[in-house]
């Protein structure tokens, strides 16, 4: 059993899958687990659709890629990116890509095999299980605090997986494409999606699962005043 600091430590996001479903049991493991999260006044923001239906996940999938070829950026409940990058954000961001492709051999150019591994994440990484997580759009209408409980619980669900030997990938890809999301699933209309995670077995072989992008140090993002 990993203690918190080696879940921390050992947690990455894993973008490969062995074709190994997850049982419903370890879901609602985890899950009951990542309900222990806090919340502002207990609020418990968060909505989660966990699905492992193979037809509804590749229709998901389909349908946001066939939004993409469209030439649509986006059809979104939440903006998750900064829509102006400023460093040092925006060089991480640079290094942290760059560091992915140089691993796999992609060449900077080569748009093809860049799409290609966006699209990836519409086909889960080949994992069996997403968690799609929601909020009431009430929630955060002129209001963020939801965004942050359910921050919370996206790293409390990705810590407790790891308990069962489960990996994950959180997804702000499918953020980008809530709308897309919510009318295939048919949730009920008062419901934003936020992102998703997807959870499996990873394949250990897999070289981009290799991929540990590193940390900036202690000092470029804490103040210490004793
Ligand atoms: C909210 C959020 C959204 C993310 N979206 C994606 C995504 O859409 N696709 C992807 O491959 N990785 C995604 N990631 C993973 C990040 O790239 C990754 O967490 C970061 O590079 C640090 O690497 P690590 O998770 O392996 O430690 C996301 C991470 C977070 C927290």
């Amino acid at each position: 059993m990993p203690t918190v600091l080696e879940a921390l430590e050992n947690r990455s996001s894993k973008r490969a899958f062995l074709d190994k479903p997850l049982t419903k049991e370890t879901q609602e493991k985890i899950l009951q687990a990542a309900s222990h999260t806090p919340s502002g006044a207990n609020m418990q923001p968060w909505i989660t659709y966990a699905i492992s239906n193979k037809e509804l996940l590749k229709k998901v999938g389909d349908a946001i890629i066939e939004t993409m070829d469209k030439g649509v950026e986006h059809d979104q409940f939440i903006q998750y990116y900064p829509v102006k990058w400023v460093n040092p954000y925006k060089k991480r961001r640079v290094i942290t890509g760059a560091g992915l492709y140089k691993l796999m051999e992609v060449d900077r150019k080569d748009n093809e095999t860049r799409l290609q591994m966006w699209h990836d994440n519409f086909r889960w990484f080949g994992a069996s299980t997403v968690f799609f997580v929601f909020t009431d759009k009430a929630n955060i209408d002129g209001a963020q605090g939801a965004l942050i409980d359910c921050g919370a619980y996206m790293q409390s669900i990705m810590l407790a997986a790891q308990e069962f030997g489960v990996d994950t990938c959180p997804q702000g890809s499918t953020t980008e494409f809530g709308k897309i999301v919510a009318r295939e699933l048919d949730v009920p209309d008062n419901l934003a999606l936020l992102y998703s995670i997807v959870l499996g077995y990873a394949d250990k072989d897999a070289k981009i699962n290799s991929y540990q992008p590193a940390r900036v140090k202690l000092q470029e993002s804490v103040t210490f005043i004793d």
